[in-house]
């Protein structure tokens, strides 16, 4: 089949930097390095920002006026669209689960301070959120706008390409060093990072560290189900991925959930605490911060999945973790 190079449009700051951690792999015993895309930009930051670069390229190849997606009331992903959407010109819609809170901050504050257009929907409709994207396209495609909608994380095909790109990088930036990754660890939230990954992995594994990919909610195996759905998205809309390309490509790590998405796990925040007082590095307790706690936990149990040298992958987060400030008894609210 062919394979197309899609349209892109320059939004993050590439490519990012790939630091060692030396204190903590002395502590732990394994070769660490992080990969620093919480450093995508400063408000236009994260993961979301490599997927936007292709799905917004998508949307003003299209003409479109307004972008319209959706996430939880911090949601790291709808913050970055309604920033880039605004960056190029463009409106932007956002489905937010939850009521209006008290208070605004993290995520929230910055969409509002951006002025999108912000509508509150209850988790019940959240379930049904990809039908509600497209009434809300509808409704606004009759008002003269052209509407372009952004799925749940930017997790479809294209966003994913994002992250087979950034396999690239990993691997020009690991030849300048003179090195080579076992592993690259991720936190999946909605199962586009880790498509991508395992896609840029397929295409050279023998030059590129294996996806590690933490679940922060739901489970490995339903996980695995959306990445083959992604691929499948990748494959029609005719991106480069390798026949080789599946979610066994990447090694599946649970139990680092605890009591769901967004709920943080004492062991998740102890290990954020780790790395923040040993190499000054901040995660969040949603997504990283149960990610670096699955790392820190499988080399503390010296197991071999790791390999020798392993790269962690900072996605971003700290904008949410601003939101959830709590007391000097518990300084991270659990919820
Ligand atoms: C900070 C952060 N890390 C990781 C993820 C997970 O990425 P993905 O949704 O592509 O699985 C997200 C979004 O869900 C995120 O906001």
């Amino acid at each position: 089949m062919s394979h197309r190079e899609p349209p892109r449009i320059s939004l993050a700051s590439l490519p990012t930097p790939i630091e060692r951690l030396t204190r903590m792999s002395a502590r732990l015993g394994v070769d660490l390095w992080i990969k620093r895309d919480d450093r995508t930009g400063s408000d236009l930051t994260g993961n979301k920002v490599r997927k936007l670069e292709f799905l917004l390229a998508e949307a003003v190849a299209a003409g479109a006026t307004v972008t319209l997606t959706c996430g939880g009331l911090q949601s790291n992903h709808a913050r970055a669209t309604v920033v880039a959407s605004k960056r190029l010109g463009l409106q932007a819609h956002v489905l937010l689960r939850g009521t209006p809170p008290e208070t605004l901050a993290g995520n929230y504050l910055m969409c509002h301070l951006l002025g999108a257009h912000i509508e509150h929907i209850t988790a019940e409709q959240y379930g049904r959120r990809d039908q509600l994207l497209a009434e809300r396209a509808e409704a606004l495609r009759a008002r003269g706008e052209r509407p372009y909608v952004v799925p749940e994380g930017g997790s479809n095909g294209l966003g994913a390409h994002g992250y087979a790109v950034a396999m690239g990088e990993i691997e020009a930036q690991a030849d300048a060093l003179e090195t080579a990754f076992s592993t690259v660890v991720t936190a999946v939230g909605s199962g586009g990072t880790v498509a991508g990954l395992v896609a840029g992995y397929a295409a050279r594994p023998q030059r590129r560290p294996r996806p590690l990919a933490v679940p922060v909610c739901d489970s490995a195996a339903y996980f695995r189900a959306r990445v083959s759905q992604v691929l499948a998205d990748m494959r029609k809309r005719e991106l480069p991925v390798a026949p080789e390309a599946h979610p066994d490509g990447a090694l599946w790590q649970d139990g680092f959930v605890g009591a769901g998405y967004g709920r943080a796990t004492p062991g998740a925040l102890e290990a954020m605490a780790e790395l923040a007082g040993e190499e000054g590095v901040l995660l969040d307790p949603t997504y990283t911060g149960k990610a670096w706690h699955a790392l820190t936990a499988l080399a503390r149990q010296g197991s071999p999945v790791l390999g020798k040298r392993v790269l962690f992958l900072h996605t971003g987060g700290l904008l949410g973790l601003m939101a959830r400030g709590g007391t000097h008894a518990e300084p991270i609210s659990e919820a």
